[in-house]
């Protein structure tokens, strides 16, 4: 993805006749090696392999002719669209496309010599795969998923992407309903599982958090026979989780969190308005580390981390020293300075993603971060979506967070973010509207230098939009 080296400076990752093998596939052509896995065009490298994927939307049989035009080694098609392509390029033709990709998946992880991890939570697991991703790749070759490819097709795109010569493999596993991280995990066969945290999130599935927590823990059932599984300490499923865990594969739980007993250990914490200090007692060992990244939740996230890296039998003090390096990934608490008449407007950009765990911490590391002068602390707030029936319930209940976290202005766009709306004071109502598109102008027009300001919506809520018209209109340097 973000690799851009050119192809003939990679390394071939599967030969033709490993892909033959592992696809039960028909070459047509040559059977080339192939140096990449790729399902879209739009990010394929030249020499990768081309998997025609069926999504929601578009069918990827669609796409073959471009993918082979821009290099694509080859493609991987269904048996009944094969003749189409026929003359275009090295095919390898297959019963179903997905099923191939899953094949070489199990393939790759069949060859692979890495130790492997697996993180699933209702929040944070792409920020402790990222964080993962850091602090392995400082002690050995370390392969992980791209993005949030955590699904049915992102698990085994992810395994067949891995080189055969990786020391560490990190996987995040996602799931909307229950059911669906059983099989996923099932390919990955991890040494090590962490449940960063159970929260309200995907709630209109799932219909109790007893059920999320029960959905998360099915990571643990495809840990290899005597692998970790790590447990966040502070939750309230703490103990529904553990005995899912010893009724697992499991050999040994390791918990973390700062609940005295916890094998990793946070006992104190400096929050700065872009970084963390954590002193914790790791496995007994004390230890002082910096992580460049602000709010308690992300320091929280960085013992599942430590206690992953022990699991994995890699050096816990290189590892603490490497979270230095940990900063956030876009759209999760990306500090971004705008230059602002009379001084600099602070921008923090979480418009990934929103549920009530994941604001209330953003509005947490907003009460830690200092205003300018004449500046307050606003917050631009997009519908959390997915929650359910309890959804306007769970959208009113943010009121508490926005009065204990000192928020001194409220933006809220969407329907269920009028719930909120409806119970702030009159002297903390920004403004309202139906949705993202129609706040930009009262967003923009409100601002001023000193204001240190935070955005958070669910994808689908489209409050990106709001930062991009924030981001031109004033001019940026990055934090
Ligand atoms: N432990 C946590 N508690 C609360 N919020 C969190 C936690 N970890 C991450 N977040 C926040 O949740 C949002 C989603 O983070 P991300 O790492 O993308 O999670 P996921 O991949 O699980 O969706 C971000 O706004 C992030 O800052
Ligand atoms: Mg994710």
């Amino acid at each position: 993805m973000t690799d851009m080296t050119p192809s003939a400076a990679r390394p071939p990752l599967w030969t033709g006749d490993a892909l033959v093998a592992a696809m039960q596939a028909r070459a047509i052509g040559e059977a080339p090696d192939v140096c990449g896995v790729s399902i879209d065009t739009r990010t394929l490298q030249p020499g990768d392999l081309f998997f025609a994927i069926k999504g929601d939307a578009r069918d990827g049989h669609d796409f073959v002719a471009a993918a082979l035009a821009k290099g694509a080694a080859a493609a991987v098609v269904a048996q009944d669209r094969a003749a189409e392509f026929e003359g275009q390029g090295a095919l390898y033709v297959v019963a179903d496309v997905l099923d191939a990709m899953v094949a070489l998946g199990r393939a790759s992880r069949a060859r692979s010599q890495a130790r492997i991890v697996a993180v699933t939570g209702s929040v944070g697991k792409t920020g402790t795969k990222e964080a993962l991703r850091t602090v392995l790749s400082a002690q050995g070759a370390t392969h992980a998923s791209a993005a949030s490819y955590n699904n049915h097709w992102g698990v085994p795109l992810t395994l067949a992407r891995m080189p055969a010569d990786s020391r560490f493999g990190v996987f995040e596993i996602g799931m909307n309903h229950a059911g669906e991280i059983e099989p996923l995990v099932a390919m990955v066969q991890p040494h090590v599982a962490l449940i960063t945290t159970v929260e309200p999130v995907h709630l209109e599935n799932l219909g109790s958090i007893e059920a999320i927590a029960d959905a998360k823990a099915e990571i643990f059932s495809g840990l290899l026979p005597g692998g970790v599984a790590v447990i966040n300490r502070d939750n309230p499923h703490y103990e529904r989780l553990r005995k899912a865990a010893e009724n697992s594969p499991a050999g040994r739980v390791v918990s973390f969190g700062e609940t005295p007993g916890a094998d990793v250990r946070m006992t104190r914490i400096i929050l700065q308005p872009d970084q963390s200090i954590v002193e914790a007692t790791l496995f007994g060992e004390p230890a002082t580390y910096r992580i460049a990244s602000p709010g308690k939740h992300v320091a929280m996230n960085s013992l599942g981390v430590l206690a992953v890296v022990e699991a994995l039998g890699a050096d816990l003090a290189l590892a603490a020293i490497a979270m230095a390096e940990v900063t956030p990934p876009s759209g999760r608490g990306e500090q971004i300075r705008l230059p602002a008449p009379g001084g600099e407007i602070a921008l923090y950009d979480e418009s990934y993603n929103a549920n009530p765990a994941s604001i209330r911490a953003a509005m947490d590391v907003l009460a830690q971060t200092p205003v300018g002068l004449r500046g307050r602390r606003i917050v631009v707030l997009g519908d959390m979506l997915e929650l359910g029936p309890e959804g306007p319930a769970l959208h009113a209940g943010l009121a508490e967070a926005v009065a204990a976290c000192n928020i001194d202005l409220v933006f809220a766009a969407g329907p269920l973010m009028k719930n909120l709306w409806q119970k702030l004071p009159l002297e903390k109502r920004g403004a309202y509207a139906p949705n993202a598109a129609e706040l930009t102008g009262a967003v923009l027009g409100a601002l001023r230098a000193g204001d240190v300001v935070t955005v958070k919506g669910s994808n689908g809520s489209r409050t990106g939009a709001i930062v991009a018209a924030l981001k031109s209109r004033f001019a940026t340097n990055a934090a």
